[in-house]
């Protein structure tokens, strides 16, 4: 470019200069001609328009010969820049199996020429690897799936190489390359299936519910929860004997015993076990069901058990009058085993430790080897050993409770011990006493003793009983008055009966001393010497003690020759009686 002024003659004497942007630097003027200069090359991308000003001036003056003229440069495109991918390598997921057509990731290339001049921005994409698979779209550099039914299972990896090429991708365009990684991710389209069409266990009858038998695995191509596999038992003669359960890290199946086995009652047992996938995709199902089974056989193996009883508990009854060597019952027992071996009995002595029972080792009856009674021990409860004959460490125990039957073996008695009196001015017909009675046997109905008078006493007695039909009964006085000098004391025999089979009875005496009475009817003072007060003892009591006491030391003290004499000595002490007393020890001479 070069500027020139009319007042230019040529002569030389005007000078140019230059100023505005990179003047002096990036272009240059020559002073005498006005040529102008770039001094190295210009990039538009870096800068597309410049804007100088340039002026002539009087080289002698030194004043302008003209106004300053600004003029602007722009700076032409061409085609000096390829396109530029905003990433080196992408990355990128799409759905095995997915149509075509489907979208998977957008590359970019940008061009830095100038986009509003020629193509040499026009970005053209094409793909340079991944056919068949993939395809690019060339306008939007979009990526998308091209071949159907790509399987994961196949080929998981794809490397795809996408160009972009300027110039509207004609020939001498320039142009750029990216890779993009594609990975195919995993979606249900493999059912589980068993590499074996039967498998075979054996586990011992004795294993306990719970117990694993073993595992089994369906293989699944897919991963993670498309892989994930459920089992189940879903037909066969074990359907609630055995359960599968799923390990939940190794999707195998665990066959366990749900039930306790018997190999003496089914030996073999055969399962029909399903897996199945829980995560399915509805639109693969065309493609069959989602799941496979297989036959489990489990085979029981036999254990050697103990002998097993009829019952887990024996209970018995027997009267307590058995005789020796009655028959209480029997227990049986069997070897469980294939084998039957056969067993014998015995009878845990710890339990019987007085012996009282025997067992036959043979049959297992139990027999009485003592006598019973129901009032000192009502229950026996004992145990019962089975061994097995020719295995003695196979055994079994059992508890026996024996009941004993009660009998009616035990008479009435008078609950407690019966002294009485009766005033000397009593009227016939009064009420001096009531008795009760007690008995050891239990009968089922309850108790029903009845009382009367012994029949050697009833003839001219003095006082009648009166059976109340309630168990008790009450001795009545029979006529007016008594006299405690004529007669000091009665002894009524009362024969007590409890009218239970066989019928049981007793006879008790009741003391009735005759006492003189008060107005109110109570005591005062009874036959001669034992006069009795409330709270403590009359003068007569004390005297009949220290003379008791006297002959008592007399016996202690005198040699043994003398006893004889002595023997005979009376003392009343004897008749005496204090029972109201705290001295009653003493009257035991
Ligand atoms: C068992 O054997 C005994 C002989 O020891 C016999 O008296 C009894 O009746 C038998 N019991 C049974 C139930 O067979
Ligand atoms: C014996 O067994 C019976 C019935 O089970 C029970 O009532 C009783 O208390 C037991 N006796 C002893 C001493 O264990
Ligand atoms: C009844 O009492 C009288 C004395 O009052 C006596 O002689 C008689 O033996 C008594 N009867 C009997 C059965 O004890």
């Amino acid at each position: 470019h070069q500027l020139h002024s009319d007042q230019d003659r040529g002569d030389g004497s005007l000078k140019y200069i230059l100023s505005g942007d990179g003047a002096g630097d990036l272009f240059i003027i020559n002073e005498n001609t006005g040529d102008i200069q770039a001094t190295r090359r210009l990039d538009r991308e870096e800068k597309p328009v410049y804007i100088l000003r340039a002026q002539a001036i009087n080289r002698r003056t030194g004043r302008p010969v003209e106004p300053e003229s600004e003029f602007i440069i722009k700076i032409h495109d061409i085609n000096d820049n390829e396109p530029i991918f905003t990433k080196d390598v992408y990355t990128a997921t799409v759905p095995e199996m997915s149509d075509v057509g489907t979208f998977v990731v957008q590359v970019t290339a940008t061009d830095a020429d100038d986009p509003t001049y020629g193509n040499s921005a026009k970005v053209v994409y094409s793909i340079l690897q991944g056919q068949p698979y993939f395809s690019v779209e060339s306008e939007t550099g979009i990526i998308k799936t091209a071949l159907l039914n790509m399987d994961r299972e196949n080929r998981e990896q794809y490397q795809v190489v996408i160009q972009a090429k300027d110039m509207g991708g004609q020939m001498g365009g320039l142009s750029g390359t990216t890779t993009v990684n594609i990975t195919l991710t995993d979606v249900n389209d493999n059912p589980p299936r068993f590499p074996q069409s039967s498998y075979q266990f054996k586990t011992p009858e004795s294993s306990p519910p719970g117990t694993p038998i073993g595992r089994i695995k369906a293989s699944d191509a897919d991963v993670g929860e498309n892989a994930e596999i459920e089992y189940s038992i879903t037909d066969g003669e074990g359907l609630d004997m055995f359960d599968v359960i799923t390990d939940q890290e190794t999707q195998e199946g665990i066959i366990t015993v749900k039930k306790l086995l018997d190999f003496e009652k089914k030996k073999v047992y055969t399962l029909k076990v399903e897996a199945s996938n829980p995560h399915v995709e509805p639109r693969f199902l065309y493609l069959g069901p989602f799941k496979d089974s297989a036959t489990v056989r489990i085979v029981v193996e036999d254990v050697d058990e103990p002998p097993v009883f009829s019952k887990l508990a024996y209970v018995l009854q027997i009267r307590e009058d058995a005789q020796i060597n009655t028959t209480v019952g029997s227990v049986t027992a069997q070897d469980p085993d294939a084998a039957r071996n056969p067993v014998k009995y015995s009878v845990d002595r710890h339990t019987d430790m007085d012996r009282i029972f025997n067992i036959d080792s043979g049959n297992g009856s139990i027999f009485t080897s003592k006598l019973l009674d129901r009032e000192t021990l009502l229950w026996h409860n004992i145990t019962v050993i089975a061994t097995e004959i020719n295995n003695p460490k196979q055994s079994s125990r059992v508890p026996l409770y024996i009941k004993v039957l009660d009998v009616n073996d035990n008479a009435p008695e008078f609950a407690e011990f019966y002294e009485t009196f009766v005033c000397e001015k009593a009227k016939a017909d009064q009420l001096i006493q009531t008795l009760r009675a007690v008995d050891k046997d239990d009968p089922h109905s309850g108790h029903k003793f009845s009382f009367s008078l012994a029949p050697e006493a009833a003839i001219g007695s003095n006082f009648t009983i009166q059976d109340n039909k309630d168990n008790t009964a009450g001795i009545l006085t029979r006529r007016n008055g008594y006299n405690r000098h004529e007669m000091s004391t009665y002894l009524l025999p009362v024969v007590i009966s409890d009218n239970d089979y066989p019928v049981q009875s007793s006879t008790g005496t009741v003391t009735v001393r005759v006492c003189a009475c008060d107005r109110l009817g109570n005591m005062q003072s009874c036959h001669a010497e034992a006069l009795i007060h409330p709270t403590g003892l009359s003068t007569g009591a004390l005297v009949a003690i220290l003379l008791c006491i006297v002959i008592l030391l007399g016996k202690l003290l005198l040699p043994a020759s003398y006893l004889p004499l002595l023997r005979g000595t009376p003392c009343f002490c004897d008749t005496l009686d204090f029972s109201a007393s705290p001295i009653k020890a003493y009257s035991m001479i």
